[in-house]
Parts: C-alpha cells; structure tokens; sequence
C-alpha cells in the first residue's frame, strides 16, 4: 500500500487550509479512502513535502525517535506517496525521493532534513541565490537550482515512452544544450513509461503545455495509484471512446498511437501533441497529422525544441494587448477626441492628477480613440481584435468569438437581435436573467416561459426539467404552432450552481424540432471550458460533441431505430408519454446552431464588463452571420473600452497557459470549505452547507452524491456525464437560518461592515460564498476564521432569544410564484404561454394607460376575481428574477410572495404609490 492508495490522512488530503504552511495541519489519525488524487495534488504534493519536512525534523532534533520510520508511519507514506507524484512532474523526481530515503535509512536525518528543506525552498520559488554554492550539494543539484533561478516563464513537456535511467538523462542533457539565451520560455522534461502515467501526468500536473509520444510505450501503469486517480484514468479513456489503455500487442502501434492521442486531446485540448517516429515517419504522417502538430524522426531535436517554444508563443501572443504597449510607447500627437489620451486633460491639472497617482500613467498613454496603429476597430476587426478574437474562439472551443465590452447583458441581447425576429416564440426560463426579458422586448419575440422547479426552502429557484421543455414543445407542435417556436435558452450555470447537461438537452429537443437554436447563458460558467469533467458541460463543448456524433453510422442506426417507436406507419406521432420516456435522438440532419454568453469578468480574468459571445452554428454564413453582425452594431459602442479588450486578451493567455491548474485549484479549495464547515464543531451549529440533494429533487438525480468531490474526482466525473442536473461545487450555498439573522443582514451587517468579506448572493436564510480562480487557501482560511468568530458570536447572542419565537429564516415563506399568463389582450392564442411582452411594454409607456395600485388594492381586486395586468417588469432583489412581465396577470401567489418579501430593493415597483397596472 502506499499513500496514494486508500490511507492517505485527510488532514493532509483535503483540509490543510492553513495560512502558514510551515507547520503542518495537526493529524488527527482519521484516515480518508483516497488522498485527493488526482483532484487536489497541486497542493497535495508541496503538503506532502512538508509534513516530511516537519516529522524528519522531529527526529532531526529528538522529538521523535525512529519509530516513526516505521512503513507505515506518516513519514514514510509520505515518501512513498511522493515517490508516485513526482514521477509526474519535472524537475526533482524520484531520484530525491530517493536518496532522501537512503538517508534516512542510515540515520543521517540532519542531511536529510537539509535537503528536505532545499526541496520546499524550491518548491516555494524561495531559493536563496548563494546556494549554490553549499558545499553540500552535489553538482547537479547545483545546476538545477541555478536553473531555477531561470526567470522565463517555465513549462514542462510530457515525453510517453520506455525509458531507461541513461535516456532520460541524456534527453535533459540534450534540453539544456539546446537552451538559448535567445528563448522566450523554457522547459523541463516529464517522462513516463505508460499510457495511463500519460493520463495520471495529464491530470495531476498542470505545468504539462505539450506531450511527445513516442511509439515504445507501454499501455497500463505499474506505479500504486489511489482508487480515485485509477477510476479517473477508466473514465478518461472511455471519454475518448476507448475502453481501457491500449494494452494488447494486438493492436498495431498507429493504433495505440491514435488512442492515446485521442484521449489525452479529450483531456486536455489546449495541450499540443507531438509525435516522434522512426522508419515509417512518412506514412505516419500522413495517418496522423490530424491528431498531431508535427511527426519528427529522433535526430530532429532542435527542429522539435524550436517548435515546442513556438506553440506556446502563440498560446502567449496577445495580439491586441501587444498593439496597445506599442501604442503607448509611441510619441503620438493627440488631434481627436478624448482629452484624456496620453494623460491631456490630466497630467497637467491642478486638481484631478490623483486619477494618474493611482491607475498609473500607462492607463492614459494607452487610451486613444483612434483605431489606426494597430489598435484595430471593434465595429469590423481586421487586424489585432481579429486576431485576438480568433484566439478566444480557439481557447473557448468556438468556430467563432466576439467581445464584447458592455457585459453579458448586452451579449444577450445581441444573440436575441441576431437570431429571432418579431413573434418567434422563444422558450425561456423565467427566472433568467433580465437582459432575455428586456432583449424579448426589443425583438418582438414571444416568450414562452418555462417554469424552473423551485427550491421554496431557501426562496430560490433551480433549473428547467428537461422533461418540461419538452413537453412544451410537443404541445406547440400538437397546436400546429411549432414552426414559430424559433430558439430555447436557458441558464448554465444558474447563480447558484445549478447546471444542465446541454447535449443532452440539445440533442432532445432537436429530435422534437431540428432546425431549433439554443443561446446558453453562461454568465457564470467561462471557467467551466478548463476543466475535463466541467468543460463536456458548456454549450461549446456540447455542441462539437454532438456535432460530431451525429455523423456516426451507430447514431444513424440508433435514430432509425427510435423513430420506429416514435411514429406510427402513417406518420402520426406516438403519444407524448412515449415522446417524454424515451431519451430521444436527433436527425442525422438536425442543425447544430449554438450560442453561449458569457461574463468573463465573473470568473476568469477580465476587468468588469469584459464578455464574450461564442457561436458553434452551422449555418453561420448562410444564416446567422449578417443579422449577428446588424445586432453587433446594434448594440456596441463606438469607443468600446481598451482595457476591457486587452483584460480580454490576457484572460484568454491566462486560461490556455494556466487554466486547468486555476480552475482544478478553484474546485479543490471550494471543497475544503464544504469540508471546514461540515467538520468544525462550532460551524457546524450555525452553519449548513446545501448540498445537491438539497439543491436537485428526488426525481431528477442521478448517481451522484450529495457533494461527488468530496468522494474525488472520479465520482465527480461519473455526475457531470450521467446526470440531468449537477452541482458546480465551486459554488457554496450555506443555509443560516440558526444563526438568527437573515441573509441580507448577514451579508451586510456581518460579513462586510465587520470583517470586509463581499458575497454576491442571499435569500432569505442562505448565502452563496463563491470561489473563483483568484481564490486562495489564505483567503479560505481567513474566510473560517471569520465564520468561526461569528459562529461565538452568534452562540452569545442565541443565549437572548425567545425560545418561543421563530427565528427569521424559520418563519414560512409562501411558496415562489409561478408565471401566471398572459393577459388575454397579450396572449397570442389563449392556450400556449407565449405572448406579446413588447406590446404589453409599450402600451406601459403610454401614461394615459397605466395606473398605480397598491398591494392591499390589488389583493382586493384579485379577490374579487379581477385579473389585473402588469404594466412593466417588478424585479425584487434578491430572488433577482421579475416576478411580473409586462402583460402578465398579476395573480394572488405573486401578491402573497410579495407581500412578505423584506427586500432593499425592487424594480419597478413604487413603495409609495404600488404597481403599475395596465388600464382596462
Ligand atoms: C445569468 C446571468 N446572465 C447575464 C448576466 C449579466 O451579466 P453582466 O453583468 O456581465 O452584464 C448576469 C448577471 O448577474 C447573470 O446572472
């Protein structure tokens, strides 16, 4: 057994959120079944380093003696865990492991301990530079930690083959003769025997940018890995289609070779594969160029090392971002608008030169309005932006992609203006965002809403069954209607994590009407592209996957079949419960016409504003390319931000250089907090955290758990393929109805006016803590430290209560109102949901047309069996959804909702004079 296997401690594994990470977290010799293998080894391995450091030095100076040595003991678990991990990166390796090993057997622990320690310096990036020149350290040692002191940025290379020891030195040899001063970046050698190390490397090490096969590899790993990161392995496989590793000798080596292409670009497609051949190269590469950048014979080194440097210059290049530094550096005479170009208006004022103080000068050197120079023109790119965009789309999975500098809101309601056109029907989901509504407005389009199943417990809604879209549909379609029905968007994922599994969904509802468009709303899901279990539910990955297997003979089959059981001989269509049951299969001739928005800004690295809208649809040109382009003009302004742009540009770099590290570091951290807060004792009397059963009824979960993370990646894996509805864990909702306090004024009161902490979210009783790639284990532990002096604060103040009164989040709430309907005027046929909101808005406008009418007024009326018609959109915040459209019946559960709602604040609606109604 080692400690990747099912013993590792979890103290270790997957709570050591501590802001000092010299003393290692207590153990508390409850052993978790795996060791956060593969999901946390970013920091499972520095922490690994670590408690080796902390218990040789136990021995070191006494404190323990050599029991704790033992096989089983932490310290040699340690090692041997470490011994696995390493493999997997470049850099150290197994051989420190080791002599480290070595030492300790013969009792030297104080050089043991130094070099130890030499290894967490390096691992910290904290070498001291006169280090070198220890006597203690051997020459290669030497060089390498001269070689950390490197400054250019640093990769690392995964070479798959069997090696022996003198190979793999040789090519490290052969790496830094090829080095040049003249290089951009640099790397570092991986090298692994198998094709399963190929995939544990994949996963586990983040720093891999590029991969060399070579054919002699073998097919299963010998290392003792966890059951976590084997499990993950099998899946990854079977994501690519393969059942397991290639292991046979039966299979010929462009074979093997193809598999294993194909499941490492699954995993990770951002990676460049390169293949290196010998006396068939040509052939080879006319097999597999598609798979691969570049087939190289042996000898070609440097044409392999050149080519290696330059595929991730262009992962680096930031076309539109280089543009600006040039433009910044460039003496340029202002004669257009905008004083504040090269600091004009500000450099020599008398009263406003603090705006220079603090943003710095380059924020003005860098501001023009001109689009000459490089700096390219948002309206019609041809040069920088062009390219910038390009990039995107590569890194986002698209065919293409647009920026857009105004938000998701605005990239809403351009794919809206793009795609529908007056009296569509659009079927929506009515707690979306309110840029639908307003876009539904603009169009003329006519929503059909769909109802997301609510969570009244925590007075917020989840998602759209599927079912219930589809439903919908067969219901236009048996009203003859289903023509109109032009687009179906929905929310992935929902603020609070809630998220869909759009293949399935897009495949489902094409099967009912093939020609369908689908906008995504992914405000809160840009991340979601940098992870293999999180990417196969974004709306890019889906549609490419779908794309593809609609041209499969398998999937011919499957849907001739199906329609089989779908249509009676003389084309009638089976009853919908048939329709509803079967998990229906789209025509081999379906469209695949997708859109997703999202906010950049909100969980990647863009400054605020900054989105993007990504397009897969095949009939772009035909189709969808002018109107997109009308609406683009529509809806952007002429003097589009700069650094929004370049934020843009860089965020893309950062992703494709780093966004798996970032994005597997998010969900690790997210789940340390669930775990911190189920565990600690005091949290857990006040705190709750809110779990996919809470969050996903009965009926429409699946195999995952209640948090699949917390049991590993693998479990996690087997969620986001199998099941309807998942739960971003990087989303924590935290019930805190016994800490007496509701969510608004915990947000405020509590966590912002005492300790700065800012949250996005709250219902009534609930919080929604949000981790992102920014997030770190200092600010998650300062995050449990503020909980936990709140939690005694809480305590004290729960001694004052009234037993006998309900707390805030106890008292019931009425249950979320449905949509209602259409008012008879607005509706477009009485039957079918949909109706004419923007009619309904305009004649809103008119002030002769409305009047203002109070709560108990209404209620009155509503009782009397009026149905009064809204006026305009009433938004409370939160739930953030409008709860009235204009047209809408305003019916008795919207008046009892809104008649205990203690919001701030609520759009549309005047405290003083009520609703805006629509005369009769
Ligand atoms: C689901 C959803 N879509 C769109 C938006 C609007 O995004 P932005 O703030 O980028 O305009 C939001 C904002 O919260 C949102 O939650």
């Amino acid at each position: 057994m080692t400690l990747l296997d099912d013993s590792f401690p979890e103290s270790l594994a997957s709570a050591p959120i501590t802001t000092d990470s010299v003393e290692p977290p207590p153990m508390t010799g409850e052993l978790e079944r795996d060791p956060g293998m593969p999901a946390s080894t970013w920091r499972l391995r520095s922490d690994a380093w670590e408690y080796l450091r902390f218990g040789v030095k136990r021995i070191a100076l006494g404190n323990d003696d050599e029991s704790a040595l033992t096989g089983d003991g932490e310290i040699a678990r340690n090692l041997r865990a470490l011994e696995t991990i390493e493999m997997y990166w470049a850099g150290f390796g197994q051989r420190y492991v080791r002599d480290i090993s070595e030492l300790l057997r013969k009792g030297d622990y104080q050089n043991a301990l130094d070099r130890i320690g030499r290894v967490v310096q390096r691992l910290r990036n904290s070498t001291v530079p006169d280090e070198p020149h220890n006597d203690l350290i051997d020459e290669i040692e030497r060089l390498e930690i001269t070689d950390d002191c490197d400054p250019r940025p640093r990769f690392e290379v995964l070479v798959i083959d069997e090696t022996t020891a003198g190979d793999r030195d040789s090519m490290r040899a052969e790496n830094m003769r090829l080095r040049s001063a003249a290089d951009q970046f640099i790397y570092d050698f991986v090298v692994v025997p198998s094709a399963d190390d190929a995939i544990a490397a994949l996963l586990t090490n983040p720093n891999i940018l590029a991969c060399i096969i070579r054919p002699g590899f073998s097919g299963r790993t010998t290392q003792a890995l966890s059951r976590d990161l084997r499990d993950t392995i099998t899946l990854a496989w079977e994501s690519a289609g393969v059942e397991t590793a290639p292991a046979s000798s039966s299979l010929s080596s462009v074979q093997r070779v193809v598999r294993l292409a194909d499941v490492l670009h699954t995993l990770r497609p951002e990676i460049d594969l390169y293949l290196m051949a010998g006396a068939n190269i040509e052939d080879l590469a006319g097999a597999l160029s598609r798979r691969f950048r570049r087939v190289f014979r042996r000898e070609d080194q440097l044409e392999l090392h050149l080519s290696l440097l330059r595929r991730v210059s262009h992962l680096y290049d930031t076309p539109f971002f280089a543009a600006i530094q040039d433009h910044a550096r460039r003496p340029v005479g202002v004669f257009h608008a905008l004083p504040v170009a090269r600091g004009g208006s500000v450099v020599g004022s008398k009263w406003i030169t603090d705006l220079a103080d603090f943003y710095g000068l380059n924020l003005l050197l860098a501001e023009t309005s001109a689009t000459s120079g490089g700096l390219d023109s948002l309206l019609a790119p041809v040069h920088t932006l062009k390219k910038a965009q390009e990039l995107a789309a590569r890194a986002f999975g698209a065919k293409h992609t647009f920026f857009v500098t105004n938000g998701t809101s605005t990239a809403n309601k351009v794919v809206h203006q793009a795609l529908v056109s007056p009296n569509d029907v659009v079927l929506v989901d009515r707690n979306c965002h309110k840029s639908h509504h307003h876009a539904m407005m603009l169009t003329g389009a006519r929503p059909a809403y769909l109802d997301a199943y609510p969570l009244n417990d925590y007075a917020f809604y989840g998602a759209v069954p599927l079912s219930d879209v589809k439903q919908m549909l067969l219901d236009y379609r048996a009203a003859g209607r289903l023509d109109e029905v032009r687009m179906v968007t929905l929310t992935n994922c929902t603020f609070d994590g809630i998220v869909y599994d759009p293949e399935r969904v897009m495949a489902e509802c094409l099967a009912i009407k093939p020609d369908l468009v689908f906008l995504w709303d992914e405000a809160w899901f840009a991340f979601a592209a940098f992870h293999p279990v999180t990417r196969r539910r974004t709306a890019m990955a889906a549609a490419k996957h779908l794309e593809a297997t609609l041209k499969t003979s398998s999937h011919h089959l499957a849907y001739t079949e199906q329609q089989k059981r779908l249509f009676a001989e003389d084309g009638t269509p089976a009853p919908d419960e048939v329709w509803l049951s079967e998990r229906l299969i789209p025509s081999p001739d379906a469209r695949i016409r997708v859109y997703a928005t999202q906010s950049t800004h909100k969980t990647l690295t863009s400054l605020r504003q900054g989105s993007m809208i990504h397009v897969y649809d095949q009939d772009w040109v035909r189709d969808a390319r002018e109107p997109f382009h009308e609406a683009y003009m529509t809806h952007t302004s002429t003097s589009p931000n700069y650094q929004i742009l370049t934020s843009l540009d860089l965020g893309r770099r950062q992703v494709e250089l780093e966004g798996y590290e970032l994005v597997q570091r998010q969900l690790d951290l997210a789940t340390s907090l669930t775990q911190a807060i189920a565990r600690h004792p005091i949290l857990r009397r006040f705190f709750r955290v809110v779990d996919a059963y809470d969050l996903i009824p009965e009926p429409l979960r699946g195999i995952g758990g209640k948090m699949p993370l917390r049991q590993g990646l693998s479990d996690m894996w087997r969620a986001w393929r199998e099941d309807e509805f998942v739960v971003d864990p990087s989303r924590i909702t935290v019930e805190i109805t016994k800490t007496g306090v509701d969510g608004d004024t915990f947000k405020h009161d509590y966590l912002m006016d005492r300790f700065g902490i800012q949250v996005n979210k709250t219902s009534r009783n609930t919080v929604l803590f949000m981790t992102n790639i920014g997030t770190s284990r200092s600010g998650i532990a300062y995050l449990i430290e503020v909980l936990v002096k709140l939690s005694e604060r809480f305590e004290e103040l729960s001694e004052e209560l009234d037993p006998n009164m309900p707390l805030p989040g106890e008292v019931p709430m009425p249950p979320l109102p449905d949509f209602s309907a259409f008012s008879s005027e607005y509706s477009t046929d009485g039957i079918r949901p949909d109706g004419d909101l923007r009619a309904a808005f305009f004649q809103g406008q008119q002030r002769g047309a409305v009047e203002y009418v109070s709560q108990a007024e209404l209620s009155r009326r509503v009782a009397e069996g009026e149905r009064p018609v809204s006026a305009g959109f009433v938004t409370p915040y939160p739930p953030g959804f409008p709860v009235l459209v204009p047209g809408q019946v305003i019916s008795r559960e919207v008046l009892d909702f809104m008649s205990v709602l203690d919001t701030r604040e609520i759009h549309g609606y005047d405290a003083v004079r009520g609703y805006r109604v629509l005369k009769p």
